[in-house]
């Protein structure tokens, strides 16, 4: 199998890795990659909002797989111009259409869908400019703190937790006004759901779906999760809220109807699907959906899968994913994110790093670059150490040690990850 992974962050690097451990894989193509994804294939400089500069590419090449990593070119509906090309229809799109990658490119249709569905969610109601007077006597229905969502992409950026109902109006103003712009033409307000959060992914064929292991991201810069969101400082897979009854739960009254309900819309959808959840009293609810894996979540969750994941892929594109089943490596995996110093504020780029590699701890390069034949920073997010343990505390302890060897100027990781849990 000749594949091209699209993406250039710690998770395409850790789908890489995972990638290219299979026989099924004859070669593999990042585009455009990262320096850590260069020792697995090769990496290819496209753009990705160039379908026809990756078509070319995928024709000359004669790619026979495409895997998507982020959500954009999903969302800018990749899965269909493949699908509609003569030329690339044959080629196995990992990937929902662009109808599918609504779930994340729409927080809007993704409740509806979640109501029409039963499937079980905050309360909200969505509001466009004109609808402002509502939007804010739905608000003073709500207890703070009170959560709005822009209802497009907004890079990670367009969920606000208010504290107050004042805070409220005047971030909803705001977006309403085009803070996110286009993506904040319509806002959701939202029930604020207090509980632990746990990511469960699943891949489907349309069909059928297989569950991966499930992983706890950590998304504050501070220690004991403080100070601003960022991309992901570390994840931590198994979670151990999510017993077989939990998941149980999860199973019956999320991913079956999400996949059934995808189905029965008439919405084509083969690839993953991210269940961002959070753990109520009366049982798991649903923040969000995503279309695609999640980072820094899939730098340890490739460390739990033991099975090959092209033939996963296959089965995801054959329509056939039932007859492949997904094991599980009993393993903990914890990975820790070293970051540049002023993350996720400005910080500087092109510091030099020694010491990428580690013994014990697998580095997944996120923000890297080669530059004269030196491995430099070039991104805020720059490495990731996942490791695997008996226990969650002994991989954490080989990721930090890992964390700890690495160098560049201005270096930051949390210790923490994982230590919440119990
Ligand atoms: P999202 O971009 O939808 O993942 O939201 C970002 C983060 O905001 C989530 O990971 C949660 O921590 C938080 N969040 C979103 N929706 C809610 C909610 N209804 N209740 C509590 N926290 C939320
Ligand atoms: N770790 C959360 C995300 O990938 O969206």
């Amino acid at each position: 199998m000749k594949i091209l992974l699209l993406g250039s962050g710690g998770r395409e690097h850790a789908l890489a890795w995972k990638i290219a451990q299979s026989p099924r894989t004859e070669s593999l193509f990042i585009a455009p990659g990262n320096a850590g994804t260069d020792n697995l294939g090769r990496n290819v400089e496209l753009d990705l909002a160039d379908f026809d500069e990756i078509a070319a590419f995928v024709i000359d090449n004669d790619i026979e797989m495409l895997v998507v990593g982020p959500e954009i070119p999903l969302v800018e509906g990749i899965a269909d111009y493949f699908a509609k090309h003569d030329l690339l229809r044959h080629v196995a799109v990992i990937g929902p259409s662009q109808a599918g990658a609504k779930l994340e490119g729409s927080k809007d249709f993704a409740k509806a869908f979640m109501m029409r569905h039963g499937i079980p969610t905050a309360a909200y109601q969505s509001f466009t400019e004109a609808e402002l007077t509502e939007a804010e006597a739905f608000l003073s229905t709500l207890h703070p703190p009170y959560v709005l969502k822009a209802d497009g992409l907004a890079a990670g950026k367009g969920v606000i937790i208010c504290p107050s109902l004042e805070q409220a109006r005047r971030d909803l103003r705001e977006m309403l006004g085009g803070k996110f712009g286009k993506a904040g033409a319509r806002v959701v307000i939202e029930e604020f759901l207090r509980g632990t959060e746990c990511s469960v992914f699943v891949m489907t064929d349309g069909t059928h779906y297989q569950i991966l292991p499930e992983a706890k991201d950590y998304k504050r810069i501070g220690e004991g999760d403080t100070g601003p969101n960022t991309g992901g400082m570390g994840s931590v897979s198994p979670v151990p809220f999510a017993t077989p009854e939990w998941m149980h739960q999860v199973e019956e009254r999320i991913i079956r109807p999400t996949v059934n309900g995808l189905r029965e819309e008439g919405i084509s959808y083969k690839g993953f699907i991210f269940f961002g959840l959070i753990n109520c009293p009366d049982g798991p609810k649903v923040i969000e959906y995503n279309c695609r894996m999640g980072d820094p979540e899939t730098e340890s969750v490739m460390l739990r899968l033991r099975s090959d994941i092209v033939e996963l892929f296959e089965g995801v594109a054959a329509g056939n994913l039932d007859q492949h089943p997904v094991e599980t490596d009993p393993r903990a995996a914890v990975c820790v994110m070293c970051v540049s110093g002023g993350y996720p504020g400005s910080y500087k780029k092109g510091f030099p790093i020694k010491n990428a590699d580690h013994e014990g701890s697998i580095a997944f390069h996120a923000g890297t670059a080669i530059d004269h034949g030196q491995l430099v920073t070039a991104g805020g997010r720059v490495i990731a150490f996942s490791s695997y343990g008996a226990t969650r505390e002994e991989a954490l302890a080989k990721s930090m040690k890992a964390a700890e060897s690495v160098q560049f100027e201005g270096k930051y990781f949390r210790t923490d990850i994982g230590k919440d849990l119990r």
